[in-house]
Parts: structure tokens; C-alpha cells; sequence
């Protein structure tokens, strides 16, 4: 492969910058071409192209957010809007594209695939939502970032001797929830995955305010409920006077972590070495430790593992 194309897609999430200079880096070192594509496919489809040198990926590994920008582009569901991408590339004679998003972002890469032009997906969500990859590029970073909005709301949540509810990002996956919880003491923790009893909910923390609790820390997932009503349904059920917090975008930038740096820096080499090799239509994994790949296929057949463990050490720890 002479030349290849580097895209962010979907959310961003701290550590993208670091595979997108993985990829570059590789690409340079073995001396093919490499371009940034700007703004995910929506910069595909229009020839936003911006061909990299040496200099280009310079001090971006320590960086949140993407340099590459990223769009929601549904447009490219449109198998018209697919062959002009791809003349697009051809005007440039880039042969072969890295796609750093989520799993939505893959079925635009497998599409591409199926039409000649190989494509890696390297998983770069805060999420952790993608199957078959232990973690995600920026769920670390996101994760610290919680824990650090946690451990201030435990202070004040502590003075005033109430009940603190953070809800958290991650879409329907209950992973920034659960491990944050698990990270700061939460007495509960609700996601899409435990499912939501509210009456359980509220028993427990009845339980804990009859008991020598003076303070209780909710971690619950987006999307399963209206926070601030639950809060006051609380308040009015248990006594324990209740905050509601929402900690939303915030939850997206920073400087990446060492953690993800490191899964980023590997997942690009990687990328590079598969598209080298004429191989396409893969997955970028970190398995136990260790980088490897899935057909795109088989990810979208397969379904996440929950971490039943985590939820139950949640539970022992109360
Ligand atoms: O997928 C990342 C994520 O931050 C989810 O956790 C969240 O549901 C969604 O993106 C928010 O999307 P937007 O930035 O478009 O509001």
C-alpha cells in the first residue's frame, strides 16, 4: 500500500490524537503517504484532506479531543455517497483508510471494504460499549475524570450528610458506571444493564440511613432515568435529603491518560501493519493485554460481556 487515509468518527474521546499520530508516524517510518481526513466521512465524502509530514503529528499525543475534528454523517449510509468517497480518494491516490471511532463507524468501513478500499477500525469511544475489545481509547481518561467529579461530590455529599446522584455517560453500556462506582464507594450503582427498580433503589437507602449511614453516592448510567426527579422521589421516600448531578461533556475532553496513550500508540501501529499486509474489514482488539484483530462481521455478530463481578463487588462493598 502506497498512501493511506486517517479518519475520526462519531464522539471523540481523549487518546484519539495518540492513534492518529500512531498511524501517521508508522505510515512515514515505512514510507507510505499518509493523509488526516477532516471531519470523520463527512470529510471523506468531501476531499478534506490534509496530507501529513513529519511535523504534523507533533506534540498532539498528550492532547484531548481530535485535530482531525469528527461529524455525524448519516449521509454515508447512501451507497451513492460511498463511491464518491471513494473518487475522492482516488483524486489523492489514497488507497486504504483507518477509521478511529465507534462501532457505528465501522459499518462505513466494512462498506468501503466490500468496494475495494481496505479499512481498520481502531475502537475510540469513552463508552467501552464495543464487543470483543477489553477497552476502548478514552475510557480510561473518562473514567479518571468521573472519579475525580466523585471524589468532590463525596466531600460535600459527606458535610451535608446527603444523598448524591452523578449520572454518567456511556450510552446503553454500564461501564464508566459500575467501575467509577467500584472506584469511589457508591452505594449503588444503576445502569441499563442491572435494569432499574426504583422501589429496590429507594429500600436500600432507606436501609442505609436506619443503619450508620450518613451520606450515599448513586452512580447511574444516561438515559435510564430523569435524575432530578429521582432525586426528589427519594428525598421524599427516604429522608435523605438528595442532589442530583449530570456530568455530561465534561466527561469527553482532557488530556488523555497514560493508559490510553499507550492503547492508542499500540492500536495505530497495529492498523498500519494490517493495511500493509493487503488485509481490510478488521477490528482493532486489546485482548487480555494484547492487540490483535476481529472481522468487523464477527464484532457486529457478537454481543458485550458485562462485568457481572464488578457489579457484585459493588454490592459487598456497600
Ligand atoms: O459515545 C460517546 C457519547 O459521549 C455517549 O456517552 C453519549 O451518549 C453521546 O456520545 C453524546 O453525544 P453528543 O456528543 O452528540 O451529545
Amino acid at each position: 500500500v502506497k498512501s493511506i487515509g486517517v479518519l475520526t468518527s462519531g464522539g471523540d474521546a481523549p487518546g484519539m490524537n495518540a492513534a492518529v499520530r500512531a498511524v501517521a508516524r508508522t505510515c512515514l517510518n515505512k514510507g507510505i503517504d499518509v493523509y488526516g481526513v477532516m471531519l470523520g466521512y463527512k470529510g471523506l465524502h468531501e476531499g478534506q484532506f490534509y496530507k501529513f509530514n513529519r511535523h504534523s503529528t507533533r506534540n498532539i499525543i498528550n492532547i484531548g479531543g481530535t485535530i482531525l475534528k469528527s461529524a455525524r454523517f448519516p449521509e454515508f449510509k447512501n451507497p451513492q455517497t460511498r463511491l464518491e468517497a471513494i473518487e475522492q480518494m482516488k483524486s489523492v491516490g489514497m488507497e486504504a483508510l483507518v477509521v478511529i471511532g465507534g462501532d457505528g463507524s465501522y459499518h462505513g468501513a466494512l462498506e468501503l471494504t466490500k468496494l475495494g478500499v481496505n479499512c481498520i477500525g481502531i475502537p475510540g469511544t469513552i463508552d467501552n460499549d464495543i464487543p470483543l475489545t477489553d477497552h476502548t481509547i478514552g475510557f480510561d481518561t473518562a473514567l479518571n475524570t468521573i472519579v475525580e467529579a466523585l471524589d468532590r461530590l463525596r466531600d460535600t455529599s459527606g458535610s451535608h450528610q446527603r444523598c448524591t446522584i452523578l449520572e454518567v455517560m456511556g450510552r446503553t453500556c454500564g461501564d464508566l458506571a459500575v467501575n467509577a462506582g467500584l472506584a469511589c464507594g457508591a452505594e449503588i450503582v444503576i445502569t441499563s444493564e442491572t435494569g432499574f427498580d426504583e422501589e429496590k433503589v429507594i429500600e436500600r437507602l432507606r436501609q442505609s440511613k436506619a443503619g450508620d449511614k450518613k451520606h450515599a453516592i448513586v452512580v447511574i448510567t444516561e438515559h435510564v432515568t430523569d435524575v432530578n426527579e429521582l432525586a426528589k422521589r427519594i428525598e421524599a421516600a427516604t429522608g435523605f435529603e438528595t442532589r442530583a448531578n449530570v456530568l455530561g461533556h465534561l466527561q469527553r475532553g482532557g488530556r488523555p491518560s497514560a493508559n490510553d496513550r499507550v492503547l492508542a500508540s499500540r492500536m495505530g501501529v497495529r492498523a498500519v501493519e494490517l493495511l500493509e499486509q493487503g488485509k481490510g474489514g478488521l477490528a482493532i482488539c486489546e485482548q487480555g493485554g494484547v492487540i490483535t484483530e476481529v472481522p468487523m462481521l464477527t464484532l457486529f455478530d457478537s454481543k458485550r460481556d458485562v462485568p457481572e463481578e464488578l457489579y457484585e463487588d459493588v454490592l459487598k462493598l456497600r
